[in-house]
């Protein structure tokens, strides 16, 4: 047995996917090349909000190569013309009938022998438009002077409204409490901007069975979708995700130019692609955030918290396209008490639409958590700052005990696990916290402004419990599939799919630490939909508390069956047999034992009377609570007030996330993420005017940033496994993104405080310091 056959668990194996990406030998959609496989492209709106008073395909359809132009109407014919929206609150059109409702809407696809062509002849297709006065606030919206959606039977801009807490109680605490801070913290509108955009090939085959490549972070639900809006059978549709380049939760919803993929493929019968082009992804696919929170915390003077209130309007734009769980519209906003003991708490938020791109994604996080984690983080430092008490020594005062959990919160998630004081201990002494308080003071006395901003951030991820969670009914259970061949190696299939995460070494870990087999020979398969077993996939950091968990415990069924073997090659009673140190032995006789890989030879050789050939088990798993990893974020800043550029000079985050299977891709998955927090907190937003354009419509305008401007990030953890996971680990991949744009925000804001500035929405660019300072100094 060499090392790697034991204790892969907990290993920084090095990734096995990656010679495939180092080398640029991905195989992404893009990659695939069919014989006589069409192009498709789109016909986009330029008006926010107009009636379509026509559109002449002749034009178009006379460019070399073109071989079909469809509309909405010639979808609506085909009863196409809408998709249901995953979570379940509305649907969305595919191609524009009648009307417009945001900039870059999709109003015509056409076919061409070549993207060229097709490019080509979309600008081609003429759209006659009578512009109508758009809605880009849901302010504005709410008033409901101008009703956008002529669809539906309920004439107002309002989509849902969504509560949780008790109102009553915290009115009474907050008008009793001896403090009270009240500010509106804006999660701008962002785009998870993956570096591949979306994109798919659809083909029938001559016995009309469609195989559909796309860019999908659940392909078994897009074939059950697919299925139901076309009518197609289940079984007559193969979804394969092959390599995606970056997902994060943009690749979740299924897109209107699927949709017209599918129709091309079958009215022209033959293969059709269509890849987005940059400007496609960023104006047209979900957008994530767009809320506006007014938080409002009461405390008594000593620091102790006693009521919280937030109270959200939400942007989602002309079709709410969010994919979240159907019984959570606001999907996980309730864990907006965040690590904090509040004995009451109320949320409410009010959706609207607006003349903006359908969405409301989760970018990188498990259903606007991200938003409630910078609510709460912002409001505890607000609260800092009134009671003019140390941020750290406010949060210590007020953290959930570790004693405390399972704790059920004012808003009613009962918490797993956590050690809050300890993890934030543990990264006061890395950063040397003291230090920089003493430094930061001398730098005060010289009017230098240095910021420290911390985030103690709890997170709520691995949806979910079948009882509460479903999208479009599917329960959101995952699957695992483990099947040893005889010579000890195997394959591994699971219900999600990586988009980056590592899943191929991660998933072969679990499995190798549950049978002592080398990880390095269990091939680890995702994405397709007719060999992998059914699962919900991979978004909201859902894939190790869930399909992990699944993992492990189809990797134990599969010992369960192999220790009936083992005991006939040990001529033993299966009772006397027991799996120690990676091998089956006799009990109180240690030298008599057998392999994994001896017992996997004989399951097909020599399996003893009686027991079933073969070493393989599939298993469903319906988690039993959601796991909630938490942390520790500091963020130190240094401020130029003469031009506002804000210089992060030290970042740590020190991650809580329970059982760590790889240390080297849970750093990995960190430096991404805090590389997107940070992006978020100093650079991305999707601004629209107030005639409804999308001012950030390429990557000249959404920032992406690279290793110049990234800061060195610096990382430490602590281990609080989850009690009801099968090995203890709670999901990590979106932590950083949570966590970290309330860490950067307080860390300004901190540098900012002798000014008197309290707060500046996201993002910090250096305009909006540089005029906060301005307005800070004339003010003075
Ligand atoms: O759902 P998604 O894969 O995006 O997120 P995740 O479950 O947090 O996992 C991201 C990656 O980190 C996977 O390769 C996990 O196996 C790995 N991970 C880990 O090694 N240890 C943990 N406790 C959590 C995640």
């Amino acid at each position: 047995m060499t090392t790697t056959e034991k204790h892969a668990m907990g290993k920084g194996m090095k990734r096995k996917e990656d010679p495939r990406f180092l080398t640029g030998q991905g195989n992404y959609v893009d990659d695939l090349v069919i014989p006589g496989m069409l192009s498709m492209a789109i016909v986009h709106s330029p008006y926010p909000h107009a009636r379509i008073k026509s559109i002449d395909k002749t034009a178009a359809l006379a460019v070399p190569g073109v071989k079909a132009v469809i509309t909405g109407e010639d979808l609506v014919a085909a009863s196409l013309g809408w998709l249901p929206t995953f979570h379940g609150f509305d649907k969305q059109m595919v191609l524009a009938v009648g009307k417009v409702l945001f900039q870059h809407q999709e109003v015509a696809a056409v076919f061409a022998e070549s993207r060229e062509a097709a490019m080509d002849a979309a600008e081609l297709v003429e759209v006659d438009y009578e512009p109508l006065e758009p809605i880009s606030t849901p302010f504005d919206s709410m008033k409901d002077e101008v009703i956008l959606r002529d669809d539906r039977e309920t004439k107002t801009n309002h989509i849902y409204h969504w509560e949780s807490g008790q109102q009553d109680e915290t009115e009474a605490a907050l008008a009793e409490a001896d403090v009270t801070i009240t500010e509106r913290v804006y999660a701008p509108r962002c785009h998870p901007a993956p570096l591949e955009p979306c994109g798919c090939v659809a083909q029938f085959d001559a016995m009309g069975r469609l195989t559909f490549w796309v860019t999908s972070q659940a392909p078994h639900v897009y074939r059950t979708a697919i299925s139901l809006v076309t009518g197609i059978p289940e079984d007559k549709i193969r979804v394969v995700a092959p390599d995606i380049g970056g997902g994060f939760g943009n690749k979740v919803p299924v897109y209107p130019g699927y949709v017209c993929a599918i129709v091309g493929a079958l009215i022209l019968k033959t293969p059709v692609k269509w890849i987005e082009t940059r400007t496609e992804n960023l104006t047209t696919t979900g957008f994530a955030r767009d809320y506006h929170m007014d938080v409002t915390i009461g405390a008594k003077k000593d620091g102790t918290v006693t009521a919280l209130k937030v109270k959200t309007v939400a942007d989602h734009g002309a079709f709410d396209a969010a994919a979240d769980p159907t019984q959570y519209p606001a999907g996980m906003f309730g864990i907006v008490t965040g690590s904090y003991d509040f004995p009451v708490a109320f949320t409410e938020l009010d959706a609207y639409f607006t003349n903006k791109a359908p969405g409301g994604v989760a970018y990188r996080c498990s259903f606007r958590v991200t938003e409630a984690s910078y609510a709460i983080e912002r409001g505890m430092d607000l609260l800092a700052g009134e009671l003019k008490m140390d941020p750290v020594d406010l949060r210590k005062k007020n953290f959930v005990q570790k004693e405390a959990f399972p704790y059920k919160s004012a808003l009613g998630f009962t918490y797993d696990s956590g050690d809050y004081e300890g993890t934030l201990d543990h990264a006061l002494t890395l950063i040397g916290y003291d230090e920089l308080r003493k430094e930061q003071a001398e730098k005060r006395a010289r009017g230098e402004l240095m910021g420290i901003g911390i985030s103690t951030f709890t997170e709520v991820v691995g949806a979910g419990p079948s009882k509460h969670f479903d999208i479009l009914g599917i329960k959101m259970f995952d699957s695992a599939e483990v099947r040893i061949h005889p010579t000890g190696t195997g394959i591994v299939r699971a219900g999600t799919k990586s988009q980056g995460q590592g899943h191929e070494t991660t998933w072969a870990q679990i499995v190798a630490e549950e049978l002592g087999l080398d990880p390095e020979n269990l091939l680890v398969e995702e994405g397709d939909t007719d060999t992998a077993p059914y699962g919900l996939g991979t978004y909201a950091s859902r894939s190790t508390p869930v399909a992990g968990a699944a993992l492990a415990l189809a990797a134990r069924r599969v010992r369960e069956k192999a220790k009936k073997v083992a005991a006939h090659l040990l001529e033993a009673a299966e009772d006397d047999v027991e799996w120690k140190d990676y091998k089956f032995s006799i009990m109180g006789a240690p030298e008599k034992s057998v392999t994994m890989k001896e017992v996997a030879f004989a399951a097909y050789t020599n399996p003893g009377e009686g027991n079933e050939p073969g070493l393989e088990a599939s298993l469903y798993y319906d988690p039993p609570n959601m796991t909630f990893p938490h942390g520790t974020y500091i963020a130190v800043v240094d401020v130029d007030a003469e031009t506002g550029e804000v210089k992060v000079r030290r970042f740590l985050a020190v991650d809580d996330c329970g059982t760590i299977i790889n240390p080297v891709i849970v750093q990995g998955q960190v430096h991404g993420g805090l590389t997107e927090g940070f992006a978020i907190a100093f650079m991305q937003e999707i601004p629209y005017d107030a005639q409804g354009n999308n001012m950030a419509p390429n990557f000249m305008e959404y920032l992406v940033p690279t290793a110049v401007e990234s800061p060195v990030w610096e990382t430490g953890h602590t281990v609080t496994p989850s009690p009801h996971h099968p090995i203890g680990a709670k999901g990590v991949g979106e932590s950083p993104n949570v966590g970290s744009p309330a860490a950067f925000v307080n860390a300004v804001m901190d540098a900012l405080s002798p000014l008197g500035v309290k707060h500046i929405d996201m993002p910090l660019t250096r305009e909006k310091v540089w005029q906060a300072v301005r307005d800070a100094q004339g003010a003075a």
